[in-house]
């Protein structure tokens, strides 16, 4: 096996039972939109395509325990002889691509994969990620008395008990101005566009006036 066969059979083998939204696929969703957004955007491919297939293997809610160390990637990167500044390079992007941490990547690859990573929460596949992710917390999928918080602190955000439909207020609607790259901006459009459209039509049947 090559070294992207095995990273591919790791990140499987790792994500083998998850159920609560960040499985396999989402994995691999990240890697194939990043790879097109570093090739439009010219940036380093094999360290946006490692980055991206290892980004959530040290994710704090899947392995609390290795989150700040990133573990899990060093291990595989390390096992695979890449290089100590690469692994470095690759392991700061992890570091810096989650939402809840708002930070802007310092390096056209880190901008890369946390903007595929941030593309996967929207659109068709977003929807369907919130409803499910919304499942398996037992939270409801709306409710009209319960308002959406915008500005929520790190703190609030991890521990909110709030809807699925304000999950799209409180974070799935930010998401297409943050884009970092002009290319996941322009992907972001309609994945927005249509997001919206699917609330404005779940509340409108909601309320019978559809
Ligand atoms: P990331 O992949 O950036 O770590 P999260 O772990 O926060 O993102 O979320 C994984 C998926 O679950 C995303 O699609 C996200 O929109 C969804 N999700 C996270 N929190 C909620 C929530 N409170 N309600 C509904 N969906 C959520
Ligand atoms: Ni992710």
């Amino acid at each position: 096996m090559n070294l992207m066969e095995k990273a591919f059979a790791f990140v499987k083998d790792f994500f083998a039972s998850d159920y609560s939204g960040h499985d396999y696929f989402h994995t691999l969703r990240v890697f194939h939109t990043a790879t097109r957004i570093a090739i439009k955007e010219k940036a380093d491919l094999q360290i946006v395509q490692l980055a991206a297939l290892l980004h959530d293997v040290d994710d704090r809610k899947l392995s609390p325990q290795t989150c700040a160390e990133k573990t899990n990637a060093r291990r595989f990167l390390t096992e695979n002889q890449i290089p100590p500044a690469t692994i470095e390079r690759i392991c700061q992007i992890i570091g810096e691509i989650s939402f809840a941490d708002s930070v802007i990547p310092d390096s056209l690859e880190g901008k890369c994969v946390q903007d595929a990573d941030r593309l996967d929460a929207i659109g068709a596949i977003g929807i369907a990620r919130a409803f499910a992710y919304g499942g398996s917390h037992n939270r409801l999928l709306h409710h009209p008395d319960i308002k959406p918080k915008l500005h929520m602190t790190k703190e609030e955000y991890r521990n909110s008990n709030s809807t699925t439909i304000n999950h799209f207020y409180e974070k799935l609607f930010l998401l297409a101005d943050r884009m970092n790259t002009p290319t996941a901006k322009e992907i972001a459009q309609s994945r927005d566009r249509y997001m919206r459209a699917y609330v404005a039509e779940f509340l409108a049947q909601w309320d019978g006036i559809d």
